[in-house]
Order: C-alpha cells, then sequence, then structure tokens
C-alpha cells in the first residue's frame, strides 16, 4: 500500500451512527472508492457480513465481494412496505433552508419532517448496530442490513441536495441539461455524473500501466462502465508515490470532525444529533457528532458554490421553474437517454425557453473544471472506509512494521 493512501486516526468517533440517492452510478462508484481502500482483513469482514452464506475467496487476487453490488439495495427496498419507515433516512432538511438565498442547517427551527429519522441519524445508528455488532450482541441478520444501509447513506449524505428539503431536495425544480428537460436533483443524481462517464479521456479505459499505480485498484472493479472513473478518480484525485494528486494535500483532513459550536437549547441539540439516544451531557463531545460536521459543510454547497442556481428564483425561470404541474414527475425519455451513458447521444433538443439550462460554462462546466461530484464521491468513499477500518480493523494483529497504516476513524 503507498504511504500517501494511509492516514493515522485522525479523528475519534464513538459511536458513529451518521443522507434520496446519487443514481446507481454514484453509489457504486462510492462503494468502490471505500473498497479500494479498505484493510485486506476488513474487506474480509465486511463481505463476510454482506454475504453470510458464501464462501468467500481470497484466491487469485481476487476481492471476497464488491461492495457496489449491494451500494443501491437501500433504494430499491424503499417501497417495500417493511422497508417504508427508511424513505426519510436517505435525506435530511431544515424548516428554515431555502437555497440558494439562505442555508439553514438546521437553523431555529429545526429539521423539517421527522425530527430524528433522517440520513444523519441514520448514519449513526447503522455505525453503531455494526459497533455491537462486533460486541456479539447484535445478530448476523441485523448486521447485514445495517452494512448495507450505511454503504448507501453515507454516498446519499456527499450529495448536497440530500441535505435540503426545498421543492424535495431539487425535485421539484425544472431546469433543462444539454436541451433535456429533467430536474435540478436528477442533474446532480445523474447527468453529471454521465456526463463525466460520456467524456472520460480514452487513456482510463484500460488498467492503468505499471507504475501508475501501487495501490490495487483493477480487482476491486467489475467491468462496469464507470470503471475509468474510478481510475481517473484513484489516479488524478488520490495520486501516486510520484505524482500529487488534486486530493492529496486535503484528503488526510476529510477525515476530521470539526469542532463544533453548542447549540442554545437542548431540544434543538438533540435535533441535530438526530438522535434521542445520547442524552449524557459528558456524551456532547465531536466524536458523537461527526456525521453532522460532515453534512453541515456540505450543505453550504447549496448556497456557496451554489449548488442551486440563482437563476431558478429570478425572472424569466422563477414561474416555470416551480410550477406545480407534475408534467415532470416522471422520468422523460429523454432523460433516459442521456443517462445511459453507454449509449450515443442523439440530437440536442430544441431549447426550452422557459427553462433554466445547466449544461453551461458557468454550471456544468466549473463543476467539471473543480472536480466537484468527483470530489464528493472520493469524500463519501474514503470516509466510508475510514469507518469499517474503525470498525473492524483488529488492531491486535496490525503489524505497524509492515504495514502503513490505512485510513481508519478509531471508533
Ligand atoms: C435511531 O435510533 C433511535 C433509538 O433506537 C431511534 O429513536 C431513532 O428514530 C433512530 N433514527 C433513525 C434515523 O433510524
Ligand atoms: C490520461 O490522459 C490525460 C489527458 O488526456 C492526462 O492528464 C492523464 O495524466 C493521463 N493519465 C494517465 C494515467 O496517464
Ligand atoms: C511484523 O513484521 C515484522 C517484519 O516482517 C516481523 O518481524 C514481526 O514478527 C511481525 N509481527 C507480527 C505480530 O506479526
Amino acid at each position: 500500500m503507498r504511504s500517501t493512501s494511509t492516514v493515522a486516526a485522525a479523528a475519534v468517533l464513538s459511536a458513529l451512527p451518521a443522507a434520496l440517492a446519487w443514481g446507481a452510478a454514484g453509489h457504486e462508484i462510492v462503494a468502490t472508492i471505500a473498497q479500494i481502500h479498505l484493510h485486506p482483513t476488513v474487506l474480509y469482514e465486511v463481505c463476510s457480513i454482506l454475504y453470510p452464506e458464501a464462501e468467500l475467496s481470497t484466491q487469485d487476487g481476487q476481492p471476497p465481494c464488491h461492495l457496489s453490488r449491494v451500494a443501491t439495495w437501500a433504494d430499491q427496498v424503499r417501497m417495500n412496505p417493511k422497508y417504508r419507515y427508511t424513505a426519510s433516512m436517505h435525506y435530511v432538511g431544515a424548516v428554515d433552508d431555502h437555497p440558494s438565498q439562505t442555508c439553514a442547517f438546521p437553523g431555529e427551527r429545526g429539521w423539517a419532517g421527522h425530527t430524528d429519522v433522517n440520513v444523519l441519524g441514520a448514519v449513526r445508528n447503522m455505525t453503531t448496530i455494526l459497533e455491537d455488532y462486533t460486541l456479539g450482541t447484535v445478530d448476523p441478520s441485523q448486521a447485514e442490513e445495517a452494512m448495507k444501509f450505511l454503504i448507501h447513506y453515507l454516498g446519499d449524505m456527499h450529495m448536497p441536495l440530500h441535505l435540503t428539503g426545498r421543492e424535495r431536495g431539487g425535485n421539484g425544480a425544472k431546469v433543462t441539461f444539454d436541451g433535456r428537460m429533467t430536474n435540478l436533483h436528477s442533474v446532480w443524481d445523474g447527468f453529471l455524473i454521465a456526463q463525466a462517464l460520456r467524456t472520460i479521456p480514452e487513456n482510463y479505459t484500460q488498467a492503468l500501466p505499471a507504475g501508475k499505480s501501487t495501490i490495487d485498484i483493477e480487482s476491486h472493479l467489475r467491468g462496469t462502465i464507470y470503471d475509468p472513473y474510478v481510475r481517473r478518480l484513484m489516479y488524478e484525485g488520490f495520486g501516486t508515490d510520484l505524482i500529487l494528486g488534486r486530493f492529496s494535500s486535503e484528503y488526510t483532513d476529510w477525515l476530521a470532525c470539526p469542532p463544533l459550536e453548542r447549540p442554545s437549547t437542548w431540544d434543538t441539540f438533540q435535533e441535530i444529533l438526530g438522535f434521542q439516544r445520547v442524552k449524557d451531557e459528558t456524551k456532547w463531545d465531536d466524536d458523537a457528532l461527526c456525521p453532522y460536521s460532515w453534512a453541515k459543510e456540505l450543505h453550504k454547497l447549496n448556497c456557496e458554490f451554489p449548488v442551486w442556481p440563482r437563476e431558478l428564483d429570478q425572472p424569466p425561470y422563477s414561474h416555470a421553474a416551480y410550477s406545480t404541474s407534475d408534467e415532470h414527475e416522471e422520468h422523460t425519455h429523454d432523460e433516459e437517454a442521456y443517462l445511459d451513458a453507454s449509449n450515443p447521444l442523439g440530437r440536442r433538443p430544441q431549447p426550452h425557453p422557459d427553462l433554466f439550462e445547466l449544461d453551461t460554462p458557468e454550471y456544468a462546466g466549473r463543476i467539471r473544471s473543480q472536480w466537484i461530484v468527483e470530489r464528493l464521491l472520493a469524500m463519501a468513499g474514503i470516509r466510508l472506509a475510514a469507518l469499517l477500518n474503525g470498525l473492524f480493523l483488529d488492531v491486535e494483529s496490525f503489524n505497524s512494521t509492515t504495514e502503513s497504516t490505512p485510513v481508519v476513524l478509531s471508533l
């Protein structure tokens, strides 16, 4: 393992639990980045939780399983009556939040909807379940479910529109992308990633040449349309022993839990936690709050980048953008065609004069050049890896003389 891919325990999470959905590709990319950064013994343990019946192989340099295969399970079961209670665990939004003008997280009046059933509390609770599993107090089937939820929710939490309730996280904000009628949420869930997949440089369609990676990437890929994206993110993002990547100097900081200002009232505080269990004052430390600290920073993007285009609230777009007609509740054919990045694009449709176009140099162009989406996916992946390494790395058997320290959050 290359040393730059590693970081000592930067943050302490004592009972971390800690976001509606990146499209399938986004979630699977996050899971793949995480898997690449798992210690091999941890990957084995995670796979044995996910696939209790399977005989896991560690032969042939192949990983025992691929986390990306379960990354969208939580979306698939949401409509199932048994799991309907989880629907609100994919996001969180504050009553006073109104990007791009006002970003409240949560602000004076707290969270909207179910106060303690949101993505922050869900990450916390899933982590607690897995921690209890390591202590032997939770049964394997509960751990399997918690693992699948955690892999998904950590991805959701890194999609800025999952952290605002305005227009259902942008689902009700009509825009166009490359002339295709869609909504703001779908642009972030799917269009931006699909565009990146369509335009990836040729040299990432095959394994990186020897010497361009000292970390095993290939065995964790499984021949998907986003493999080139992961290679590029690893090479240009995390860098190698020889070249600095875009994230090289910052990603260790991603694992810190920034100190928090204590909210003025207990009720608000409880809401921030999204978690009833922490009532003891002595537990008022940053470690218990990491999902919140991370999400608070990510949420700011809605106002600061801004992810929520200001133009949507100004003439001539403000009227059509939020009209209540549900003509666009279903994905359109145009939209489906664009999102299937393996299909060549047809001719760009006629522009819609009433809707704001987001595939412009000022919007999508800036997102591409600043690696905004790549950074969010990498952040989610590395945090997931650190969390799982923190939960399952057996410190006793860890040989610090021969192994460099993997990303880890100590729990
Ligand atoms: C987390 O667990 C607590 C305690 O069981 C529960 O009250 C809360 O609703 C749960 N939150 C989520 C998001 O599951
Ligand atoms: C792939 O090509 C891009 C330019 O198109 C270059 O910046 C990048 O370094 C190349 N990657 C590798 C692994 O050679
Ligand atoms: C750790 O690695 C060193 C160097 O190979 C070896 O001497 C030592 O016995 C190992 N320790 C354990 C606990 O395996």
